[in-house]
């Protein structure tokens, strides 16, 4: 499908409620599946994405059903999956799934198969199936890449630190080590969003920070409990974005998760000049959360600082539109990690906004980008939701309308962008490509 979006012609106003945080979400559908008893989830995501985790647990035996806004998952009992499970588009989805089979009980018999998409299929795999191996488990792959082929079997702890700050990795390992004997350390290489850490206690598992490393014992018993999900600050940042572009605008985003290893964004925002008005507000379970007002701004270039890209790993896209529409030169580097998450973002975001008339250079591990005058025409996705997103933002700001091609992968994370966006004021609709 297509998405046109039309310059915006008045001041974006109101406030909106953003959707449950996919990390979070995918977290939840899994510990929820493998936890004994029925654990209740509101605010869960309804994104093809958590859709698929949710799925996938359901295959594997966990009784999931929905009601009123709130989905029950009966867990705690796990048996072969019929056939393959599908992830989709869902690097989250399979590598956190991945560890939490790698050794689990009940599945000791079987020979289990994690599929995705073409776009998942070729995204890096070894990164966990190395430590996993490591940890004794049985995963087949293919050439570093999907499927994987796992034969679930006894695990031993171990001692790891990942080459990269990445919460899929750390997050796979420490699952795999729930099913492990003896000790599970990862230490970390950088701060990477710890949700899984903060929710694991919640399900009655103990896990202790100490510094940059993190202790697990294997063995422990995971109980089911009541969830609620915050709204996703990386989804929230497309309207936040939309705020700060438009002249005379004013958005509030209520109930924001603003956990401190994802608030990287707000630093660059506040870097780079934007007015966000940051209100904390009651945690929800172990994870802050507040309301974010954004007000039109006069952006201006920022050299970003390395440290700050994994705490703002998804919002890259995102930062790149607003650095084009910005006063000044953006520089990003040590972001190589954006060349394997749903496409290579730094060259598929330096693509696609020359097309709209953006002085853009791509580097090894980053991007220059020049702010200037943006052109209407038309870009496309590449099969990644938040490209698609950052482009339909920065189109709101362009001198003429902008098609975005291939725009219907914005349901993979957040399927009511469109209206949430056009209730705010903006013009935007769908065509048939
Ligand atoms: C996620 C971790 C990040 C992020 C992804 C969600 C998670 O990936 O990009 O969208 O939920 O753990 P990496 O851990 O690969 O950086």
């Amino acid at each position: 499908m297509k998405l046109i979006i039309e310059p915006a012609r008045s001041a974006l106003e109101g406030r909106c409620r953003v959707p449950g945080d996919k990390s979070i979400s995918h977290r939840l559908a899994i510990l929820g599946g493998m936890a004994g008893g029925q654990s209740v989830i509101s605010g869960y995501l309804d994104s093809a994405d958590t859709r698929a985790t949710l799925a996938a647990m359901a295959a594997l035996g966990a009784e999931v059903s929905e009601s009123d806004g709130e989905i029950r998952i009966l867990g705690g009992r796990l048996r072969a999956p019929a056939g393959p499970l599908d992830l989709g588009n869902s690097g989250t989805g399979v590598r956190l799934l991945a560890g939490a089979l790698a050794g689990h009980p009940d599945l000791r018999a079987a020979e289990i198969q994690l599929v995705g998409d073409d776009s998942l299929s070729r995204r890096p795999m070894g990164r966990i199936v190395e430590p996993l191996r490591a940890m004794g488990a049985r995963i087949a792959d293919h050439a570093g890449c999907l499927p994987l082929t796992l034969r679930p079997g006894p695990l031993n702890g171990i001692r790891f630190r990942p080459r990269m700050a990445s919460a899929q990795v750390k997050s796979a390992v420490l699952l795999a080590g729930l099913h492990a004997q003896g000790e599970t350390v990862v230490v970390e290489p950088g701060p990477s969003r710890d949700h899984t850490e903060r929710l694991l206690p919640a399900f009655g598992v103990e896990i202790r920070r100490s510094g940059a490393e993190i202790h697990l014992h294997g063995g422990q018993v995971l109980r089911a409990g009541q969830f609620h999900v915050p709204g996703d600050l990386s989804s929230a940042a497309f309207a936040l974005a939309a705020g700060l572009l438009v002249p005379g605008s004013r958005v509030v985003l209520d109930q924001v998760g603003l956990n401190p290893t994802r608030d990287g964004v707000l630093r660059i925002l506040d870097g780079m000049g934007a007015q966000v008005e940051v209100r904390p507000g009651a945690a929800i379970g172990s994870e802050p959360v507040g309301s974010l007002t954004a007000k039109h701004s006069t952006l201006r270039g920022l050299e970003i600082p390395p440290e700050w890209v994994p705490l703002a790993i998804d919002e890259f896209p995102i930062i790149m539109a607003l650095a084009a529409a910005a006063d000044g030169t953006t520089v990003i580097s040590g972001a190589e990690e954006l060349r394997v998450k749903e496409s290579d973002r730094l060259a598929v975001m330096c693509r696609e906004l020359v097309r709209l008339g953006v002085r853009v250079e791509e580097t090894a591990d980053g991007a220059v980008v020049h702010g200037g005058p943006v052109h209407g025409g038309t870009v496309d996705s590449h099969g990644d939701h938040r490209i698609a997103m950052s482009l339909a933002v920065l189109a709101l700001v362009a001198e003429g309308e902008v098609a975005i091609d291939n725009a219907e992968w914005i349901q993979t994370s957040y399927p009511t962008f469109v209206d949430d966006l056009c209730a705010l004021g903006a013009l935007m609709r769908w065509e048939e490509e």
